[in-house]
């Protein structure tokens, strides 16, 4: 089965949008005006676009965000869809194909990291909550995160683990991954989970022994923050004058190259000195929403 077959029931979506108010104002969204949601996921964001009459083009690397875009279009709103399969790096020449020259676009979302239904769905290996083929590819190509855990040298993945992961107990991890792989391949996230566990001292701790070495292979099998940067410029590119750049972050790394690129981009002016966060209020009823950092820029006339 496909992953597009594999989707989970479409209404109402499993992924609750984050900041929702907060990303339309940053947008200041016009009706009949071009958007660009880099990141369709189960197409909240896109909905509240769509339903004031503003034009999309929806894109996901995931091939099983189409059905939510096939759902959306059958809803009837106002604004047009259009939606690609594909990487927010590329946005560029994805619009030139999927919008042409219907005039500049107004603005682009940017919200980061994986869906509920990525993380919920076992098969797709993302979660060392849920047990599944150690997978962590958001697009259906390229190399998995078991590939990436069962073939690097110790080396490797402590820096993967370091840097992607900010794990003080990288090498331990590694080291134990490494012998723990010795006697068959990490196929599966119960196996991994359990690995990184073992290499962690004993004692109290504030969150999952694995939860650090899961994100750092997922930021890697994905090359988020290479997407992110690339993503970044392209955007920025893409804009026409006073076009605005949103973008809604989930951990330090991502927020850091969002903060320093509308620090140093000539095309872009940073409208918010500090990141934007989700009130208690959405954060009681969608936990996601906690760690958000929503960051907007307007692109300068230039
Ligand atoms: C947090 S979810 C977006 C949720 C969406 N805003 C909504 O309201 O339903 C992130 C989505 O972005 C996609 N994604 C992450 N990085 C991407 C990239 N570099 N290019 C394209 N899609 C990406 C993931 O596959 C996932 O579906």
């Amino acid at each position: 089965m496909s992953r597009a077959d594999a989707s989970p029931t479409l209404t109402p979506a499993p992924h609750v949008s984050v900041m929702a108010a907060e990303t339309l104002e940053a947008l200041a969204v016009r009706q009949g005006a071009w958007y660009v949601d880099g990141t369709f996921g189960a197409g909240g964001h896109t909905r509240l676009l769509l339903e004031r009459g503003a034009n999309v083009l929806a894109i996901d690397q995931d091939p099983a965000a189409a059905s939510y875009a096939a759902a959306l279009r059958r809803a009837g709103l106002p604004g047009q869809l259009r939606f690609a399969v594909g990487n927010f790096r590329d946005v560029e020449s994805l619009t030139a194909v999927e919008v042409g020259s219907a005039g500049g676009i107004a603005g682009v979302l940017f919200d980061l990291g994986v869906s509920s239904m990525q993380l919920d769905e076992g098969e797709r290996g993302f979660a060392f909550r849920h047990d599944g083929p150690l997978d962590m590819r958001m697009s259906a190509t390229g190399e998995s995160a078991e590939d990436v855990v069962n073939d690097y040298s110790l080396e490797d993945l402590a820096a993967i683990i370091f840097r992607f992961g900010e794990e003080r107990h990288s090498r331990r991890v590694a080291r134990r991954i490494v012998e723990a792989r010795a006697g068959g391949r990490i196929q599966t996230t119960g196996r991994l989970a359990e690995v990184v566990s073992s290499a962690y001292p004993p004692g109290p701790r504030r969150e999952h022994p694995a939860r650090r070495t899961f994100q750092a292979l997922r930021i890697h099998v994905n090359d988020e923050l290479g997407a992110l940067q690339e993503g970044l410029e392209a955007a920025a590119r893409l804009l026409v004058p006073g076009g605005r750049l949103v973008v809604l972050a989930y951990h330090s790394l991502e927020d850091r190259i969002v903060k320093q690129f509308l620090k140093d981009s000539p095309r872009m002016s940073a409208l918010t000195k500090r990141p934007l966060e989700a009130t208690p209020e959405e954060i009681e009823v969608n936990p996601r929403a906690r760690s958000a950092k929503l960051r907007a820029g307007e692109r300068v006339n230039q």
